[in-house]
């Protein structure tokens, strides 16, 4: 049998466990298994669900918060209502969400955010890859803003260029950063997670007075490659290109 044939069906085995116990996604079973390794959400924390549609994630933070908890599920896509979690319509990228977020969390600290962010994907690796990159910085960034010192952070990242820097990134702001692909991903799949865990009070020095787009921007220079406006078929705002030395000079 074909490995494509064995990784469709194991794809299609963890979908029909998902349905089956009420999961709106196969995806749910990555954050079960992240959060069965590392603990990240404890009883009683506030969490960041951020690209929260249609709510696999949300549910299973839900679940593990409690109803001491509070939940927060934020996409650029409407989601449907999940039980125990607030849900925004909005772009984490943008001020407004922020601002809409810290209203629904009034006088409380977020414990975690994690983030399973996918941008609209153009079928090209290395655009999709880079791109996916660029908003996971975006999203470390957007969660320095409410994650307390202790506190964790979750994100997905697709191996390739220019991963360092976020992992650097991340480094530089919590005491534990791992990576870990969860089964319920694809067995192909380059997709894997950055598990950031226990927040330090202040970045080590490396990252201090930067943010972490800033040092992933550093880190890309030193490889030669260039973020530039307008990538002409993609619908992201900002996208990356890798340039030949010579185009450098
Ligand atoms: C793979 S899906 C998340 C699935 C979710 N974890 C679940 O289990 O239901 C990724 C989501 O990221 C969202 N997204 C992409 N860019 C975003 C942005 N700038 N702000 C908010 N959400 C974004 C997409 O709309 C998409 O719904």
């Amino acid at each position: 049998m074909s490995k494509r044939w064995y990784q469709d069906n194991r794809r299609d085995a963890w979908r029909r466990i998902a349905r089956s116990k009420g999961y709106r996604t196969r995806s749910a079973y990555k954050l079960k298994q992240i959060q069965e390794r590392f603990g990240i959400i404890r009883p009683g924390d506030a969490v960041l669900d951020v690209g929260c549609h249609p709510g696999g994630w949300a549910q299973v933070a839900a679940e593990e918060v409690g109803n001491e908890g509070l939940v927060i599920g934020v996409d650029l896509l409407a989601t449907s209502p999940v039980e125990g979690a607030s849900i925004i319509i909005g772009d984490i990228t943008e001020e407004g969400t922020i601002t809409r977020i810290r209203e629904i969390l009034g006088e409380r600290e977020l414990n975690v955010v994690v983030s399973d962010i996918s941008p609209n994907l153009t079928g090209r690796y290395d655009t999709d890859q880079t791109i996916s990159l660029e908003l996971s910085t975006l999203v470390l960034d957007a969660a320095m803003g409410f994650i307390p010192p202790g506190g964790g952070f979750v994100t997905k990242i697709f191996q390739g260029t220019g991963i360092e820097g976020l992992v650097n990134a991340a480094a530089d702001r919590f005491s534990n950063v791992q990576r870990y692909s969860p089964t319920a991903s694809r067995s192909a799949s380059s997709e894997t997670y950055l598990i950031c865990q226990n927040r330090l009070p202040q970045p080590r020095t490396r990252g201090r007075g930067k943010s972490a787009m800033e040092q992933l921007q550093e880190h890309l220079s030193e490889l030669g490659v260039v973020i530039e406006q307008d990538v002409d078929d993609s619908k992201a705002k900002v996208g990356f290109r890798r340039i030949a030395k010579r185009e450098e000079e």
